[in-house]
């Protein structure tokens, strides 16, 4: 008897600690840069990522990374995450897996798949997700887009298909005059004031109008009234597009606009706020971290005018050695944006860290700065 009481001690005990032991470990601050685990204690491996908030829960999607410089290619697919408080994330596995290698499949094993973002359309009940695609060893040069489609937001997502947006279509924001040049790349000289005109006045479009313009670096915007946008880098990274989506967000509706022609942007990032839209980017540098730049515009349209560099402080030149990927509104907190962005190690992918920052706004212009470790309070003052 005294021995079962003595073993129902132990246990109860073990029990407490193993509580108190989850309950030290929950996070209750985010630390940008530093190893972020998830509910079972492994590094959160969803890089590029964007979120999701659906049913009063937010699903973290991102590129699962593996090992080693060829971790940067899809070996596993997206991965997905959920959370009631952006702190906490469950694993919730491989969102979209990709093809078995040999297949012939656009996601085989070994292609690349970049920066995914999962919207929800609320007439079809369908996750929708888009993603970057680059074939299997071809480098980047397919520069398309890809999307997927699940009755769940976890998934598992069915890959529909990939595709350059918008062939044989003109931007809106484009001269009528521009549509007839026939001026080539050969003719001029990469990176000089004439190329540069050159570029704005639709050298590449008009090289990609056949096939659909290229797609790279991209993020989704729904906005208040359930359209949604497509947000790419395209024309050899040199200007971003921003492209409305068919209702049932599986397609472009034809409508579409240039943004910042050769300001070279990639890794864009949305928010909207008192009835302006803010855009965040980066610009081309690789995997290596550059100074980040933003925008704002009265339309998603555009025109955009630039705010400059938004981060502020030590490491801002560098954007605090992390590139964005996503801004993600805080749920019942009033203007309250989280930057997200990728701290790559190419070297070895799967070691790559978020850093997650409060966007403050200051005379009309969002403001990123540095923190070793915040939370929600943040805020509130
Ligand atoms: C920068 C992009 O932002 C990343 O998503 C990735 O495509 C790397 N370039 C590849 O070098």
């Amino acid at each position: 008897m005294k021995s079962l009481f003595g073993l129902l001690v132990i246990f109860a005990c073990a029990y407490t600690n193993a509580q108190a032991q989850s309950l030290s470990d929950k996070h209750r601050a985010f630390q940008p840069g530093e190893i972020w685990t998830d509910t079972e204690g492994v590094h959160i491996n969803a890089h590029g990522g964007g979120i999701l908030f659906h049913g009063g829960t937010y699903y973290w999607f991102g590129e699962h990374k593996t090992d080693g410089r060829t971790g940067n290619r899809a070996m596993v697919g997206v991965s997905c995450y959920s959370s009631n408080d952006l702190l906490n994330w469950k694993r919730e596995g491989v969102a979209l897996a990709v093809h078995e290698e040999g297949s012939g499949s656009d996601i085989e094993k070994g292609s690349v798949i970049e920066r995914p973002k999962v919207i929800y359309n609320e007439k079809t009940g369908k996750f929708v997700m888009w993603f970057h695609l680059e074939l299997k060893d071809q480098g980047y040069n397919a520069a398309k887009t890809a999307l997927a489609t699940s009755d769940h937001p976890t998934g598992p997502y069915e890959f529909q298909k990939s595709l350059r947006p918008n062939p044989e279509t003109w931007p809106i924001n484009f001269k009528k005059s521009w549509k007839k040049k026939t001026i080539t790349e050969k003719e001029l000289e990469g990176w000089s004031d004439e190329w540069k005109k050159e570029v704005a006045e639709g050298l590449f479009i008009r090289r990609d109008f056949q096939t659909g313009q290229m797609a790279r670096d991209m993020t989704l915007y729904v906005d208040d009234d359930g359209k949604a946008y497509h947000i790419y880098s395209a024309e050899e990274n040199l200007t971003l597009h921003i492209a409305e989506l068919t209702e049932d967000y599986l397609g472009f509706s034809g409508k579409w606009a240039v943004i910042e022609p050769a300001g070279h942007n990639e890794a864009p990032a949305v928010f909207k706020k008192d009835g302006k839209y803010y855009l965040i980017t980066s610009g081309c540098t690789g995997w290596e971290p550059n100074a980040a730049r933003s925008f704002v515009a009265d339309d998603l349209m555009g025109p955009w005018t630039s705010l400059g560099n938004p981060a502020v402080g030590e490491g801002a030149d560098l954007t605090f050695d992390s590139q964005s990927t996503f801004i993600v509104p805080v749920q019942g907190k009033k203007d309250a944006f989280i930057f997200m962005a990728d701290r790559w190690r190419p070297e070895n992918a799967i070691d790559g860290r978020y850093v997650w920052l409060p966007i403050q706004m200051k005379d009309g212009r969002p403001v990123l700065e540095w923190q070793d470790k915040w939370d929600f309070s943040y805020f509130d003052k």
